[in-house]
C-alpha cells in the first residue's frame, strides 16, 4: 500500500500523514524535508540557494539519519526550501530516493507536493490537503512560537502566500492536487476531525484495493 499525501504550506498534511503511519505501521517519508536539508546544506557551506551545481550534490549527498528535523523546520528554511525546490536538477536528484522509500515492501507514506503526480502517480491512495491561507498561517505561527521563534501572525501569512505562489506556479512538478486524488479540506477540522476524515478516505482505498484484488 503506497499513501501519497500533498497539500499547501501548514494545511496539516504532516500532522495527518505522522498520525495515518503510526495508525498504519507504514514507514513515513516527510519530503519536505529533502528540500529543507538540502537548503540547509547550501547556506552551511557558504554557497547561494539559486547554485544549481552545488544544489545538486547536496541533494545526492543528504543522509536521511543525520537530518536535524527541530532546525529545518525553522520559518528561514521553509523560505530556503521553496527556493532550491524550484531547480528542476535538485528535483531530479531527489526522484530515486523517495521512489525507493516508496518501493519498500512493507508499503509507505511519503508527504509533500508531488507525490501523487510526479513521484508516485500510481498510489493506491492520493489525499490532497488543503486549508485556507489565514487558517494556515494561524497554525504555523502557533507552531513556530512552539519552538521558541518570535514570529508575527501578518509575517507568517505573507511568507505563507509566497511560498505557495512560488510552489504552484514553478515549472518543474508543481504544487497542484492530482486528478484522482481526495481533497480535504481542514479549515474547520480540528487535528483528530482531520485525521479522522483522512482514516476514513485511506479505508475507503485499501477496501476498494482488495475488491479490485479478487
Ligand atoms: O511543512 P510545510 O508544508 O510548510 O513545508 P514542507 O512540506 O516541509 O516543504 C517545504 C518546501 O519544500 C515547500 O514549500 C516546497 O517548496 C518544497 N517541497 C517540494 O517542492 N516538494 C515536496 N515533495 C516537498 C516539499
Amino acid at each position: 500500500m503506497i499513501i501519497a499525501i500533498d497539500g499547501p504550506a501548514a494545511s496539516g498534511k504532516g500532522t495527518i500523514a505522522r498520525k495515518l503511519a503510526e495508525r498504519l505501521g507504514l514507514p513515513h517519508l516527510d519530503t519536505g524535508l529533502l528540500y529543507r536539508a538540502t537548503a540547509r546544506a547550501l547556506i552551511d557551506h557558504g554557497r547561494g540557494l539559486g547554485d544549481r551545481d552545488a544544489a545538486v550534490s547536496a541533494a545526492r549527498g543528504l543522509a536521511l539519519a543525520d537530518f536535524d528535523e527541530a532546525a529545518l523546520r525553522s520559518r528561514e528554511m521553509s523560505e530556503a526550501a521553496s527556493i532550491v525546490a524550484a531547480i528542476p536538477e535538485v528535483r531530479a536528484a531527489l526522484v530515486e530516493l523517495q521512489r525507493r522509500f516508496a518501493r519498500r515492501p512493507e508499503g509507505a507514506l511519503l508527504d509533500g507536493r508531488d507525490i501523487g503526480t510526479a513521484i508516485c502517480p500510481d498510489a493506491d491512495c492520493k489525499l490532497f490537503v488543503t486549508a485556507s491561507a489565514e487558517t494556515r498561517a494561524t497554525r504555523r505561527a502557533l507552531e513556530l512560537r512552539s519552538r521558541g521563534e518570535k514570529v508575527d501572525y501578518g509575517a507568517v501569512l505573507e511568507d505563507i502566500r509566497r511560498r505557495d505562489e512560488r510552489d504552484s506556479s514553478r515549472a518543474a512538478a508543481p504544487l497542484r492536487a492530482a486528478g484522482d486524488a481526495m481533497v480535504l479540506d481542514t479549515t474547520k477540522l480540528d487535528v483528530e476531525a482531520a485525521f479522522e476524515a483522512a482514516l476514513a478516505i485511506v479505508e475507503a482505498a485499501t477496501r476498494r484495493r482488495a475488491r479490485a484484488a479478487l
